[in-house]
């Protein structure tokens, strides 16, 4: 390859890439990161707005905290990092994406199997009976909490600090991390687990882990290629690349 962060040699036209995302993915649509200098819980305590204790305590300031988050997404749109992927797909067609995101920016692209591990912003369920999408999945109605027919709140449909993830979906994420020849970690601190497991599992089954990312994290002294920049950029230079060598 013309650059030399990654190498020729790992990718194959039949080789399964994987792409497993964290929130600097979205960071150039400008929607904000979680643990960066100016992301959220450098100002909110995730134990008040992401948790099932604080949506307890308070489910009103948690219902409103979310739709703010909703409407942030609604605003912004996918970057060219998010269309770099998509054309990289259409040069390899068993890609797959695994992402922590809730913005449901890769589900854009339906032609990608994309694995929502923390749930997505845009759905609700009871947080009781855990009945899905009542009211066209409006979190608040004339500015109040929804309630379920079982007397159950209404809440966005994300995975809280504390609460596992489906089993089902951990499963698969595994299954797909685990078949990757070429293992993308693209904008995520490494630090939430189980997420952070994933990259850990392809590397136990032979892949390459190319991570994309403008910090330093817990993964990068064990990634083949650590790539420091940001992800819409780096990955627009990756596609044109195997563009260039697998069209
Ligand atoms: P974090 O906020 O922990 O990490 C974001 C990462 O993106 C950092 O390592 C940044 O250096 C990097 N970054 C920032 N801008 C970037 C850019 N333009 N391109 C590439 N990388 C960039 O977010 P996550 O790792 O996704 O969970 O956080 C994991 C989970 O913790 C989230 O899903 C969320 C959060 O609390 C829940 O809410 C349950």
């Amino acid at each position: 390859m013309a650059f030399d962060w990654i190498q020729k040699e790992w990718f194959s036209k039949n080789s399964k890439l994987v792409f497993f995302t964290g929130a600097g993915m979205s960071a150039e649509s400008g929607i904000r990161t979680f643990r960066d200098n100016d992301g959220y819980w450098s100002q909110y305590d995730p134990m008040k707005l992401a948790s099932p204790a604080g949506f307890e305590n308070d489910p009103k300031l948690v219902l409103d905290w979310y739709q703010y988050r909703r409407n942030e997404i609604k605003k912004a749109k996918p970057n060219k990092g998010y269309d770099a992927i998509e054309n990289i797909a259409k040069l390899f067609p068993q890609a797959q994406v695994i992402t922590q995101n809730v913005d449901g920016f890769h589900k854009k692209a339906d032609f990608i199997d994309v694995i929502e591990l923390h749930g997505n912003i845009h759905k609700t369920h009871c947080n009781q009976c855990r009945k899905e999408n009542l009211d066209g999945c409006e979190l608040l109605h004339d500015d109040k909490p929804i309630f379920c027919d079982c007397g159950g709140l209404m809440r966005p449909s994300v995975v809280w600090f504390g609460e596992s993830l489906r089993l089902s979906v951990m499963h698969q994420a595994e299954s797909i991390s685990r078949s990757a020849d070429i293992f993308f970690s693209i904008g995520t601190s490494s630090l939430i687990y189980p997420a952070a497991q994933m990259p850990y599992e392809a590397k136990n089954n032979g892949a390459k882990i190319i991570e994309i990312n403008p910090q330093s994290t817990p993964l990068t002294s064990m990634a083949d290629a650590s790539i420091q920049g940001l992800s819409g950029e780096i990955l627009f230079k990756i596609y044109q690349e195997l563009h260039a060598n697998y069209n």
